[in-house]
């Protein structure tokens, strides 16, 4: 939303449903992320002109065929082109199609069929369907494998759909969203997502507990080839299966000693990383976006990023990810310094009050001339806000600190 606020052309936003933060840069219209209906009606009683939809449920739902059907130009894909995201072995099937390189794995519907494709431990362990990050148990032993396959498949915990079981890789993560019009993917600067709760990368996953942006070692060079190795043979691919993917193609990769490989994709803007790659954005976002709902429109766009880094941090509720605290008072919102950027997520007013109302509740951003200058300036942003139970991990930024140096 910032970045399309920033963009010279001063476009009149509306955002369903927002929340407290939003509504200082939008009108907020009171409709459920879901309730497609309502969506495409707003959409044409206000004659908007682009639609960005933010979460992935809409869409694989099939909020952008319905706006597209309406005559509502939308820069989202196609529920077709989001089973990318909505059924992970589907993904995989489209990973093999396009050559893209992922872990080896096993599509599994019983827990000792799981079992038995278990090679070695650590072993990962997927919930088919849309999860919001928490589908994903990095099991060390048997017990933890057989326990996450009873959660899954016999608990239900996610749906009644399959389980993808797979190979444990190790090495650097990579976030690369591109921008894609149908025919073509234009790289983002790229981010690193935290995905564990803890420090150190201890505890469950989440769907993102801080992040920043660029990443060390991978230069707009090398992310413009893994956007050709991976983003683009998935585009084509999809294209020649009569569904086009026109947004955010979102590679999660892990940069293993033997080359990249690609965990998952998101068909959308990722959270947090979007909160520390789109401050860098020089560009106009509005522009490229528009350019993009046209097949091929992408064609000799060029993205202008500021050397700076951003750090994102998530201050994130009591209890996330199992069980997330909400009602909690917020304070201090109004004591952040001027050069630090807040991105509200689940936060709710409440008799004229802030307080928590999701799992991730806040995001802090601060933007610096190297990691550390950024990640300092973040973390002094975000001491000033408090919450009961409030969870902030000490460790954002803190190795591209270490290799920056
Ligand atoms: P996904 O939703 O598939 O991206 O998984 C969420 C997180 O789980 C990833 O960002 C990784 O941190 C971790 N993960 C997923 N798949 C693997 C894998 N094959 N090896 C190691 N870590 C993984
Ligand atoms: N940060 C990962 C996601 O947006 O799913």
């Amino acid at each position: 939303m910032r970045a399309l606020v920033r963009s010279p052309r001063r476009p009149e936003l509306l955002c369903a449903p927002g929340n407290p933060g939003i509504a200082a840069d939008a009108r907020v219209l009171d409709i459920d992320a879901g309730d497609i209906d309502a969506l495409v009606v707003a959409a044409r009683d206000e004659r908007v002109d682009l639609v960005v939809p933010g979460p992935e449920v809409p869409l694989v739902a099939g909020l952008a065929d319905a706006l597209v059907d309406a005559g509502v130009a939308c820069f989202g894909p196609s529920a077709a082109a989001a089973r990318l995201e909505g059924s992970k072995a589907h993904a995989k099937e489209v990973m093999a199609a396009a050559g893209v390189s992922t872990a080896r794995f096993r599509v599994v519907s019983r827990v000792q069929e799981g079992m038995a494709a278990i090679e070695r431990y650590p072993t990962v362990i997927k919930a088919d369907g849309l999860a919001a990050g928490k589908g994903v148990v990095i099991a060390s032993d048997a017990g933890e494998a057989r326990a996450a396959l009873e959660a899954m498949l016999e608990q239900r915990r996610f749906g009644d759909a399959p389980v993808v079981v797979e190979e444990h890789l190790v090495g650097e993560e990579l976030s690369l969203l591109a921008l894609c019009d149908g025919e073509r993917a234009l790289a983002l600067a790229p981010a690193q997502d935290y995905k564990r709760v803890g420090d150190g990368d201890t505890g469950p996953n989440t769907g993102g507990m801080g992040a920043y942006s660029p990443v060390p070692g991978v230069d707009a060079a090398r992310a413009a080839t893994l956007c050709a190795e991976i983003h683009q043979p998935v585009l084509d691919a999809l294209r020649a299966a009569g569904t086009p993917f026109v947004g955010v193609l979102y590679a999660g990769l892990m940069l293993t000693a033997e080359g990249p490989r690609t965990l998952e994709f998101n068909v959308r803007f990722g959270d947090p990383e979007t909160q520390a790659v789109l401050p860098r954005l020089r560009s106009d976002l509005l522009e490229a976006l528009e350019r993009a709902c046209t097949p091929g429109g992408l064609a000799g766009v060029e993205l202008d990023w500021t050397s700076e880094w951003a750090v994102t941090l998530v201050l994130a509720s009591a209890g996330y990810p199992t069980a997330p605290h909400i009602g909690d008072v917020i304070s201090g919102l109004d004591a952040v310094p001027d050069d630090v950027e807040i991105t509200h997520a689940g936060t709710a007013r409440r008799d004229g009050v802030i307080v928590t109302a999701g799992g991730r509740v806040l995001n802090v951003t601060a933007l610096g001339r190297d990691p550390a200058d950024a990640r300092s300036a973040a973390y002094a942003g975000a001491q000033v806000i408090a919450f009961d139970g409030q969870q902030l991990r000490q460790d954002i930024a803190l190795r591209a600190t270490e290799l920056a140096r």
